[in-house]
């Protein structure tokens, strides 16, 4: 049977500025976006029906995903099928090494890879424009997680541009199971700063990643969300601080939470800070490099 097999990054944010509610309960952004090298791949083979399935590491917690109606890949097929007037029809495996825990982008990443998959195998050579679309439809992240690279993410996060990268980042990434709802942690940013105004640039965050030097961008890493989220999960900040402590240079909130990453000044460093971590009772400790490509086919034939 000829399958189509890609592939898609989590993402992590190395800066997130966040300004006052918009009109449609949406928070204006500018965060920078990074794509890392943990990722998930998702393969489809033709069929009549939908049939979707998902097999997860040991330690993604399954618990935590959606029924198959629910799942934002079937959501991206629909669309992609709708734009195009036919029904969706493919057997689609994903294999999740992304947790699924917020900060991630995991399912975003997904949605992304299964547009850039389901497009090949149904072969509609949808104008990449009218993919940014549907991306946006499905979720703020997903036209970044189609993208990839390191990018500007401005509007609700969901408008992307190509930020120049030339540094290889060593991270420690450390998900955690308990969940922190994105809205949630946005309903407290509200709360804590009411008079919100424009969001902080990442201006000097742009400027430090062209240096290629960790100590350099390490410095100028900021998320808006990060108090709301430890306001609201307080061991965050514990685990925060134990990272630094055994070395990396800095220790931050992705995104929402409640995942959180370290930027580490090698990739041997960052065995060192995620050992030190896993001693601290964290099950789930992963290294990861950034940045790497956005969801992309890994081949069009194939037998699974
Ligand atoms: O677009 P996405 O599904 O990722 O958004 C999830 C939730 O996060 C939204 O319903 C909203 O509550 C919050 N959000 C926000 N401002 C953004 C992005 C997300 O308030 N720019």
């Amino acid at each position: 049977m000829t399958a189509v097999l890609g592939r898609a990054s989590a993402k992590i944010n190395l800066h997130l500025g966040v300004g006052g509610p918009r009109g449609d309960g949406f928070h204006e952004l500018r965060t920078i976006y990074q794509s890392i090298s943990l990722h998930d791949e998702i393969s489809a083979a033709p069929a009549t029906g939908w049939r979707l399935v998902t097999r997860t590491q040991e330690y993604v917690d399954r618990a935590a995903l959606p029924a198959t109606d629910d799942d934002i890949v079937t959501r991206a097929a629909s669309l992609l099928a709708d734009l195009h007037g036919i029904d969706p029809h493919a057997d689609v495996a994903v294999d999740k090494a992304i947790p699924i825990a917020g900060g991630l982008a995991g399912g975003s990443a997904d949605a992304a890879a299964a547009l850039v998959v389901l497009d090949r195998l149904w072969d509609l050579q949808t104008p990449h424009d009218a993919l940014m679309d549907l991306a946006a439809r499905l979720g703020s992240d997903v036209p970044f997680a189609l993208l990839g690279g390191t990018c500007l993410g401005t509007g609700r996060g969901e408008v992307v541009e190509e930020v120049p990268d030339p540094g290889e980042w060593s991270w420690v990434v450390v998900p955690s199971r308990a969940g922190l709802p994105t809205p949630a942690v946005y309903r407290h940013f509200d709360e804590l700063f009411p008079g919100a105004g424009a969001p902080a640039s990442g201006d000097d965050l742009v400027r430090a990643l062209a240096t290629g030097d960790p100590r350099v961008v390490a410095a100028t890493l900021h998320n808006d969300l990060q108090e709301p989220a430890l306001d609201l999960r307080p061991d965050l900040a514990t685990l925060i601080g134990r990272g630094e402590s055994e070395g990396a240079l800095r220790g931050l909130v992705s995104g929402s939470g409640p995942t959180c990453v370290f930027l580490c000044e090698s990739g041997q460093q960052a065995e060192v800070v995620a050992e030190g971590i896993r001693g601290a009772g964290h099950e789930t400790v992963l290294v990861a490099t950034g940045p790497d490509a956005g969801a992309h086919l890994v081949s069009s034939s194939g037998t699974r």
